[in-house]
């Protein structure tokens, strides 16, 4: 297994679930999703407890569904309440699997391993994404790749420089050192670009002109999120590498939930405090955002196939890839220790 089990995974945006039954493949496991009149969410192992037809196929009735095969009816708590010779009484043990699930920061949590285990507070937090002051939207990638490698592309920015070339590369991004922090199940690669003059985008947000400090920080947290705090500061406002908040300020999120070994949930979107109010400029970001996030879908699912028919060889971490290599001693770490 290359994946924490025992932890929450995005299983989807909160918009993406609504009366009618999706499919989503988390972990391995097939998941059905759906929302009850009351709108709570309902995650539930989608094959039929009868011949395994998968449930999402089924007719909804009320909360309960109906397996499309043989009609049985089974509720929102995935036990039967009818078989499909009605006249049968319904034994106790038809039931199908429910996960746990939590909406937390716009997204649909799933816990897919021993359900007494699910603890909310073990939820990566995601504070920028629903505190006061910030506003957050972002989209969504199937990609044909192990999700480790998305994990890689994420904290290691050099590669903005050449995947992105066209788009948000810049070269004073490689140029910057950074720094690589371990801080106990999670990982932080900072970069500070004091004195600077703000790449366009910054400085039209900042509305300003003139020197400013730049920062980029990737954030690992485990099972597979990585934030990328990102902004800029005016330089006389005397901000740190600890603590900016004087000037604009942004959060990328990156939810990486893995489908199978070699195929990825990617959710993404971009948090911010600034013209918090302007829907145009959220929809406009978006679509950019989701341009440059097909530049990293083309590489990491060629680079997926190249591993897969280069066997012999190896991934290597040169210095830059510190951060994704901490990230992954870390997931192997807690996999083990689930395995022992
Ligand atoms: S497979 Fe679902 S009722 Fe038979
Ligand atoms: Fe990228």
């Amino acid at each position: 297994m290359t994946w924490i089990t025992n932890r929450w995974y995005v299983a989807a945006w909160d918009s993406e679930v609504d009366r009618a039954p999706i499919a989503r493949t988390l972990c391995g496991e097939p998941v059905m999703l759906y929302r009850k009149l009351d709108r709570s969410v309902v995650a539930m192992r989608d094959a039929c407890p009868h011949r395994l037809l998968p449930l999402s196929m089924g007719f909804k009735e009320g909360d309960s569904v109906r397996c499309r095969y043989h009609g049985l009816l089974l509720g929102p708590d995935g036990c039967a309440t009818e078989m499909p010779i009605r006249s049968e009484k319904v034994p106790k043990a038809v039931c199908a699997t429910l996960y746990p699930v939590v909406e937390k920061h716009r997204f649909v949590w799933v816990w897919i391993g021993e359900a007494a285990k699910a603890d909310p507070a073990l939820i990566p937090d995601f504070w920028p994404c629903s505190a006061p002051g910030w506003t957050f939207d972002g989209g969504y990638n199937r990609i044909a790749c192990d999700y480790r490698l998305v994990i890689d592309n994420l904290m290691d920015l050099s590669h903005e420089t050449w995947v992105h070339q066209g788009s948000i590369g810049q070269h004073e991004i490689t140029e910057a050192p950074i720094e690589t922090v371990v801080d106990g199940e999670e990982v932080l690669v900072r970069r500070w670009m004091p004195g600077i003059e703000p790449p366009p985008f910054w400085r039209d947000a900042l509305k300003s002109a003139g020197p400013v400090d730049r920062w980029q920080v990737c954030h690992f947290l485990p099972p597979s999120s990585v934030l990328i705090d990102v902004g800029v500061s005016p330089s006389e406002a005397g901000d740190t590498i600890e603590r900016h908040d004087s000037g604009v300020r942004g959060f990328v999120v990156d939810a990486m939930t893995p489908e199978t070994e070699t195929t990825t949930h990617y959710f993404w979107g971009m948090a911010r405090n600034f013209d918090i109010d302007d829907a145009g400029f959220t929809a406009r970001f978006k679509a950019q955002q989701g341009q440059v996030f097909d530049e990293d879908v083309e590489v990491l699912e060629a680079q997926q196939r190249s591993i897969v028919v280069n066997p012999d060889m190896k991934l290597r971490g040169y210095s830059m890839d510190q951060g994704s290599v901490r990230a992954r001693a870390i997931i192997k770490r807690l996999v083990e220790a689930e395995a022992a």
